[in-house]
């Protein structure tokens, strides 16, 4: 059976390509998911996008994961240095994903530094903008592959 990748855009990441573009860049998040989808193509993969503003929103979506995803690929946004419920939901579904963040918090504001999903991600991926992701992926279908 086909693996099932989701791929969580947490608050704001709609209004990407608006949004401060020297800090987020200039594409869109429908242009992101098409791309990480194109990849997916090629592969025997299924992948499925959800962005929500609403914290509870992306904790019940989250909590809806459990045997339906394999693989998780998460950009908290704003909710990275905030949401203790949204990482709780997470650890309870116990599936593996990647943090991606666009920017490099490690280079901004102090309250960016710490995150609360890190410690419990496989791997965390900051500052390299759209690519980010189609490395998360390509990290995601290569790690899945070995789980048969
Ligand atoms: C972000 C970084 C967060 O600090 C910020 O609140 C975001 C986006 C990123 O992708 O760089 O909304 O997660």
């Amino acid at each position: 059976m086909s693996k099932k990748i989701l791929v969580l855009h947490g608050p704001n990441l709609n209004m990407l390509g608006t949004r401060e573009p020297t800090v987020y860049g200039n594409t869109t998040l429908d242009s992101i998911n098409k791309e990480l989808l194109n990849l997916c193509l090629t592969n025997d993969i299924i992948i499925d996008f959800y962005q929500s503003n609403a914290e509870a929103e992306l904790v019940t979506k989250t909590q809806q994961c459990l045997n339906k995803y394999d693989f998780l690929i998460i950009n908290p946004a704003g909710l990275t240095h905030t949401s203790i419920v949204w990482r709780d939901a997470v650890l309870a579904v116990a599936l593996p994903f990647i943090e991606v963040h666009l920017s490099n918090i490690y280079s901004r504001e102090p309250f960016r530094h710490h995150s609360y999903f890190s410690d419990i991600a496989v791997g965390t991926i900051s500052g390299l903008g759209k690519n980010g992701y189609k490395l998360a992926l390509s990290y995601a279908i290569e790690y899945l592959s070995n789980k048969e």
